[in-house]
């Protein structure tokens, strides 16, 4: 029978080892779409330019595939996102599958992402077939790197496909290994519906478009559906699937992967995770798994010109309809003026919303830099929950306080354990554990607080590192740290959106550093400005901003006048992103000079 015939799967890989090549190549191969049709990398439609013209995520496609045995499988490929911000939304795609295609790159081995989306994949129960791609690079080492999967992961390697996906070799051995080895869907069609939601899109015209995955019974266009969770019913108006082209169906059951329209207006009534089930005739309980995301990382979202705040809350509401995941609400700041408190899962999801408001909508945002959640206990008994350093209480009025910690797993080369263990010092880190996974590798694991973490540890990490190393983390909890709040003032005003929570043991470095930096970021003006971080009262550190001597102008007195042009241009180019604080014109990048430093 047809279910008999369905594969489930998903691509795994730690990034750039080939997942999107190799999903292209398997597009191809299996002709759901001819070569002229085949854009390059056709699954990847979150692309920020493509997404506006494509109003369906191909984020799940149907193919066909005729194998060798002679008979014709469905194949569902299941792409999923590839950072650790979304870990919860790669496992809900995981739980949509069977099985999972591991990429490793044949050159760099096993890494930190590696790992960490074979543990999503067991936990989740796949069959996990290992890829060892890129065997056409000259320093491609399949052997070791097969050697490497049995010890790491403890997969039986012997008969990985050695593939090239860029050259197209071993794509038909991939595909029989599907075949063989990625178990069909178990489950009853005529039991009462139960439907994966693992992934959700808005669509002006349709609602909400749900990706599931059928995991029980059936659904049909015309049913009242039922959302477990939230306890909200619609009637279903759309049911189809991707091939990647769209294909709309009558009904969808056991082991199908398609997507759902029901009229749903409002993007909170869908989460990822949930199920869906038949209003009429309900499954007893909901598919295990599902969880809330909250976020983790603050900023605050100015637009520089203050006569766009309404364009700019009308963005928010309309990026919140696509991302259920994102935050927001008003905020005021005595130097930014009118704007928005915001809470992102974390800095790529943060990078993401704040590019889409400039590209899409065309507001220009001053971004404050990224903060955690500091849970503070006041000396009235009362808990506080701050995401914006700017808010924290009087040190006297506090009793304690607490931040996220996060635990980190970083897999680097042996050569590299001195300088890994010396930043994760240097960043409060706590070490817990070394694991040599083999000769040459080794997992480093570290408590750290995410405050650390979200500024420019990655980026330290791959610089300390020669890239080499990969890094990999959860939450674990909030934890009692010394913490206060820095004030930086400038022109001798407090400018309240610069304010940072540093730990008391590296407020004088962190202090120091900042007003240095403070002073190579924002140009000089007409006038001398002081530069002051200042704990409370004190002024712990100082640096003075010279002022401007001569007028950029001057030069040119009797010189071209396209050459004067061109420098005011310039200057103008410049002024797009600043932003006058009380007298000072302060730059985007001063707002996130903490991000900087080291
Ligand atoms: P992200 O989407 O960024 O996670 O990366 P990915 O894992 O999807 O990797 P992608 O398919 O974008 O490939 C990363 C780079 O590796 C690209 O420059 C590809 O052209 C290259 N690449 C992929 N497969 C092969 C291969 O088999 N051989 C060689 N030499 N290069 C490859």
């Amino acid at each position: 029978n047809r279910q008999s015939r369905i594969r489930n799967f998903s691509i795994i890989a730690h990034i750039d080892h080939g997942k999107s090549t190799l999903a292209d190549r398997i597009l191809e191969e299996t002709s759901a779409l001819t070569k002229r049709e085949m854009k390059a990398q056709m699954l990847d439609a979150m692309d920020l330019e493509r997404e506006r013209g494509i109003t369906i995520k191909l984020n799940a496609v149907q193919l066909a595939y005729k194998a060798k045995d002679g008979e014709t499988y469905t194949f569902h490929l299941i792409d999923t996102p590839g950072h650790v911000d979304f870990t919860y939304e790669v496992s809900r795609s995981l739980a949509a599958c069977e099985g999972a295609l591991l990429i490793v790159d044949a050159a760099q081995g096993i890494e930190a992402q590696t790992l960490a989306n074979v543990y999503l994949a067991l936990e989740n129960d796949l069959e996990i077939i290992p890829v060892i791609n890129k065997i056409d690079l000259p320093n491609a080492e399949p052997e070791r790197v097969r050697q490497e999967i049995e010890d790491v992961i403890g997969l039986d390697a012997s008969d990985s496909v050695l593939a090239s996906a860029k050259a197209g070799i071993g794509i038909k051995d991939i595909l029989e290994q599907i075949v063989e080895k990625v178990p069909s869907p178990q489950g009853d069609p005529n039991a009462p519906l139960k439907a994966l939601i693992f992934d959700s899109m808005y669509d002006p015209y349709r609602g909400v478009v749900a990706y599931i995955r059928i995991v029980e019974g059936t659904v049909r266009v015309g049913d009242k559906i039922k959302m477990m969770a939230t306890d909200k019913t619609f009637e279903v108006i759309e049911l189809g699937v991707s091939t990647p082209k769209i294909v709309m169906r009558d009904e969808l059951s056991v082991g199908d992967v398609g997507f759902l329209t029901a009229s749903i207006k409002n993007v909170k009534d869908v989460h990822v995770g949930d199920t869906i089930t038949n209003a009429i005739k309900p499954a007893a309980e909901q598919l295990p798994g599902y969880r809330k995301m909250n976020p983790m990382v603050y900023c605050g979202l100015y637009p520089i010109d203050s006569s766009k705040y309404n364009d700019l809350r009308e963005a928010l509401e309309r990026l919140e309809l696509n991302d259920s995941a994102l935050q927001y609400e008003p905020e005021t700041s005595e130097a930014l003026g009118f704007g928005f408190r915001c809470g992102f899962l974390g800095l790529l999801h943060m990078e993401i919303i704040q590019e889409r408001i400039e590209r899409e909508f065309g507001i220009d945002l001053i971004t404050t830099a990224p903060s955690v959640i500091y849970q503070i206990e006041t000396v009235d008994g009362e808990s506080h929950r701050v995401d914006n350093p700017s808010k924290m209480p009087e040190k006297k009025e506090i009793e304690s306080i607490e931040e996220p910690f996060v635990k980190a797993t970083i897999m680097t080369p042996n050569d590299f354990v001195g300088p890994v263990m010396e930043l994760c010092q240097g960043k409060r880190g706590d070490f817990i554990d070394m694991v040599y996974l083999s000769e040459n590798r080794v997992n480093i694991i570290y408590h750290l607080p995410l405050s650390e973490i979200v500024y420019d540890f990655f980026d330290q990490l791959k610089s300390s590192t020669k890239g080499y190393a990969s890094l990999d983390y959860e939450f674990l909890g909030n934890r009692p740290s010394k913490l206060v709040k820095m004030d930086i003032l400038l022109n001798n005003e407090k400018i309240d959106a610069l304010s940072l929570i540093v730990h008391q043991d590296f407020a004088y470095e962190r202090g120091k550093a900042i007003v240095e930096k403070l002073k190579e970021l924002i140009p000089r003006q007409q006038f001398e400005v002081p530069i002051q971080a200042a704990i409370g009262q004190k002024i712990i550190a100082r640096s003075t901003i010279k002022a401007l001597r001569k007028n950029v102008l001057a030069k040119c007195y009797g010189g071209d006048i396209s050459r004067k042009r061109k420098l005011l241009e310039k200057q103008k180019e410049g002024k797009k992103r600043m932003k006058t604080v009380g007298r000072v014109e302060v730059p985007q990048e001063a707002f996130m000079a903490v991000l900087r430093i080291n």
